[in-house]
């Protein structure tokens, strides 16, 4: 059976940079608080005509041209995403359009906030097993900051715009290993944007549909959460914790990425860190942090990679992979 093996990364941030100093003027923070707690000393912002496809594409030339292809040979699109431009078409629809792809090649987007890569991870391993498809787009992309309040300091710190893209491909040698996912619906309440196209319509035309969040809890849900899943995927694939040459995480907190290169026993120079300069970009922070890693050698050839992601549902996952 063929394994999909990423043969191509790419990632993209919008211009415009907001450190921390920026959010100290709008509201009652420091740049010391958001540091200490989250790790965040800036983020970026998509200018107001940038939406969630002009992300996914600028990412997605870049890993196709690290793949080495042309866009028509892909056979598979699927982009992450919780900020898609419109409520239909799907990003991926728009993303393929772009790419001048007009043959026999799906395209859907995937709706699980932070675990979104993750998610999108397990759908593709699938499709490589199951369908005969031989190159696929993976892209995580979000404009989030969006849906945030920026009156809210409990929200308006974390989150940030980016886009993160692989380009895998059919392969007899080994690819993504396992997938794992997880929901828990009961926890919606905890962090949500609580309006949409069928309830709350109203809040979404004034503008008002924004991400809420009890911090604390998701905290250490988030931080058992990933422990677990940790667990889980090496239990599953009989290995130990040292096979592990690399952990790249959803980049929401240094302290939960932290936390969870402890519980893997790894050093933190194990871990490719973005969050302080990309905030959470929800769906699109892993391939981003994983496209950072491989463009600047760390990340090799053979090595043995975790993903991991944890956000609201709550959903979250992990996928084991050799690059
Ligand atoms: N600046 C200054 N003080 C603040 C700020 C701020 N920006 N925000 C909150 N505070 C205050 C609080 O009001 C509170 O004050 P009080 O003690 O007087 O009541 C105090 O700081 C501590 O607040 P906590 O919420 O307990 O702080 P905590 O250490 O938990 O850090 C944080 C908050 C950073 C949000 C953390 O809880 C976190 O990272 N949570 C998880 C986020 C996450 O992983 N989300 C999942 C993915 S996101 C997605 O799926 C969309």
């Amino acid at each position: 059976m063929k394994t999909a093996r990423i043969i191509g990364t790419g990632s993209y941030l919008p211009e415009r940079v907001m450190p921390n100093s920026e959010l100290e003027t709008m509201v009652d923070t420091s740049d010391e608080w958001i540091v200490a707690r989250t790790g965040i000393k800036q983020r970026h912002v998509a200018a107001r005509d940038e939406f969630t496809s002009d992300l996914a594409e600028h990412a997605s030339r870049r890993a196709i041209q690290a793949a080495g292809i042309q866009p028509t040979d892909l056979d598979l699109i699927i982009v992450a995403t919780t900020t898609p431009d419109l409520v239909f078409p799907s990003v991926a629809c728009l993303l393929q359009n772009r790419l001048g792809i007009h043959t026999a090649c799906p395209a859907f987007d995937i709706q699980a906030v932070c675990a979104g890569f993750v998610y999108a991870m397990d759908v593709v391993h699938r499709f490589f097993q199951t369908s005969g498809c031989r190159r696929a787009l993976v892209v995580g992309a979000e404009t989030f900051t969006r849906i945030l309040d920026w009156t809210d300091r409990n929200t308006c710190i974390l989150f940030g715009d980016g886009a993160g893209a692989v380009v895998l491909e059919a392969s007899d040698e080994p690819g993504i290993i396992s997938t794992h996912l997880h929901a828990d619906g009961k926890y919606h309440e905890l962090l949500n944007v609580s309006s949409g196209v069928s309830s709350n319509y109203s809040q979404v035309l004034r503008g008002e549909a924004y991400t809420q969040m009890q911090g604390s809890e998701v905290f250490k849900w988030a931080v058992k959460a990933l422990g677990d899943i940790v667990d889980e995927t090496m239990e599953h694939n009989g290995m130990q914790k040292s096979d592990i040459d690399w952990l790249v995480p959803h980049q929401a907190n240094i302290r939960i990425i932290a936390a969870t290169a402890k519980k893997l026993n790894m050093s933190m120079d194990q871990v490719i860190v973005t969050v302080d300069r990309h905030s959470n970009t929800s769906a699109a922070s892993i391939p981003m942090a994983f496209d950072e890693g491989v463009r600047d050698g760390r990340i090799k050839r053979g090595d043995t990679i975790v993903m991991e992601g944890f956000g609201g549902g709550f959903a979250w996952g992990s996928a084991l992979l050799r690059y």
